[in-house]
């Protein structure tokens, strides 16, 4: 999506020019911010004047080109945005307005406001220690071990301002030179490839199998890495999205510890993308695991970084910015670049650190919002697991198209078979087919998807990326749009 060429640039006599800056930075490519979404936003301006709204077919644009629940109205969970709301403004705890405080805010809400604050020392506008405040990385060392039944320690934690930070910190330190590579699931969430990209490394792709609900093949994983360390790329980490997007897909605990083996053999840090371990749909079938259990199970030496964030989950505070990253087994020599590396950046946003905790440690039974909290989660998770279920029927009962159910994340990710006709003419003009029909689509029902090629797909097969986060109340009429662009598309070229 670049405006200018760097001639015209350069005979306006910038220094600044597409082939004078840095060119990994320029060729970086982010899909579910590209051109779907740079024309969303277009139309979504057009909409705006009320002058020009009665030109388009549709009223709104339904922005399902990311995993930004509260863009799609969900409801903030009530003690978050309490808590949140009293460290921000902390003359509300004072003896002069705490009765009337009182009034508005249940009593835990001013407990944890008031030991968050207390951790923090005078003010939320301070800058914290790099990795992080102390109290906040214990709370999340607590979570780790209850969920996991192994040890977890402070010091190995780093609060970041959401995953995204703690991704490219990690993929940063491991990139040593242009011959590293990186073993990255197909499809992927394109920061990966975006950070590689940026920081000259190869991406070895693996893909996952779509036929059996995009699951991981294991002993295929051998082959790819042989035949890339064979022509020379020194392949050291392998990345895994669990749950996965844009897939939906769980790993089961046995080919994760398939997985672990692997990596110990062939000398792999893994880098475990957790971000969605909260949105399981099955937990009885494909409940979620994390890569520190299984390691720690296998009394495994398995260097491994592990990621969290409160965007998602039904947590959702995309904006806030919060997510933590954890290492295990990693030497502390090592550990001190990362402390190292987070300090350049002085440390990561205070709100979004003290929003972590509160995902990790939310009111406990007995406290005045346990209940309260428990039903808004559990009122998003039953909603979130109602509507992947609706959109996966209504995708499978699509002529000429397939989906896999969402076990997981916020995403179904649709094959396409598109009709030959609708190909050659993309050929014809130079398009991509997966892309032309998610413009199209916009166009005519303004539902903003993301295309397949964005996170990579099998050659010859088309899909696309949309989340389930339209709210109950708009969503059979979301499923009603999709479907009837899907069949006026197929009259046309079929
Ligand atoms: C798999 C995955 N990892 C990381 C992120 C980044 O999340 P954050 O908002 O915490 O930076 C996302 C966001 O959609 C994601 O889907």
């Amino acid at each position: 999506m670049l405006r200018t060429s760097a001639s015209s640039d350069s005979k306006m006599g910038k220094v600044l020019n597409l082939d004078t800056i840095n060119s990994r930075v320029r060729d970086m490519e982010y899909a579910v911010r590209g051109a779907l979404p740079t024309r969303a936003e277009q139309l979504a301006q057009t909409l705006s004047c009320d002058s020009t709204k009665a030109s388009l077919p549709f009223k709104q644009i339904i922005f399902c080109n990311l995993g930004n629940p509260q863009q799609l109205e969900q409801k903030p969970l009530t003690f978050l945005r309490q808590v949140s709301s009293l460290v921000e403004y902390p003359e509300l705890l004072s003896p002069e307005k705490i009765e009337q405080t009182k009034l508005l805010f249940p009593g835990d809400a001013i407990s944890r406001a008031r030991s968050l604050l207390a951790s923090v020392g005078p003010s939320i506008g301070a800058y914290t220690g790099s990795s992080g405040l102390l109290k906040v990385r214990q709370d999340v060392a607590k979570f780790i071990e209850h969920r996991d039944g192994f040890p977890s320690d402070p010091s190995n934690i780093q609060l970041t301002n959401g995953a995204s930070e703690a991704v490219a910190r990690i993929l940063e330190l491991v990139v040593s030179d242009p011959s590293v590579g990186i073993m990255i699931p197909i499809p992927q969430y394109p920061l990966y490839t975006a950070t590689l990209t940026r920081l000259g490394a190869q991406a070895v792709p693996y893909y996952l199998q779509e036929e059996s609900k995009w699951s991981m093949d294991v002993p295929g994983l051998t082959g790819i890495l042989r035949a890339h360390r064979e022509k020379g790329i020194n392949v050291r980490a392998i990345v895994i999205i669990n749950p996965g997007n844009p897939t939906g897909g769980v790993l089961s605990s046995k080919n994760m510890s398939e997985i672990v083996q692997f990596c110990e053999r062939e000398k792999l840090v893994i880098l475990a993308d957790e971000v969605y371990q909260a949105n399981t749909y099955d937990k009885k079938n494909t409940p979620f695991t994390s890569f520190k259990k299984v390691v720690s199970q296998l009394s495994s030496d398995v260097e491994l970084f592990s990621f969290h964030s409160i965007s998602k989950g039904m947590v959702g505070e995309c904006g806030r910015r919060g997510g933590y990253l954890e290492m295990h087994n990693i030497s502390d020599s090592v550990k001190d670049v990362l402390n190292k590396m987070a300090s350049v950046s002085l440390c990561s946003n205070v709100p979004g650190q003290l929003a972590v905790d509160i995902m990790v440690n939310p009111p406990q039974p007995g406290d005045e919002s346990h209940d309260q909290y428990n039903a808004e989660l559990d009122s998003i998770y039953n909603s979130l697991k109602s509507r992947a279920n609706k959109l996966y029927h209504a995708f499978n009962s699509l002529e000429n198209v397939s989906c896999q159910p969402a076990q997981g994340a916020m995403y179904l990710f649709p094959q396409i078979k598109l009709p030959n006709k609708f190909i050659d003419y993309c050929s014809k003009d130079n398009k991509l087919p997966d892309q032309e029909y998610c413009m199209r689509m916009l166009e005519s029902t303004g539902v903003c998807v993301v295309p397949g090629s964005g996170f990579g797909q099998v050659q010859g097969t088309f899909h696309f990326r949309t989340t389930f986060l339209p709210q109950e109340k708009y969503f059979d009429s979301f499923i009603h749009l999709l479907t009837v662009f899907h069949k006026d598309f197929m009259n046309q070229f079929r």
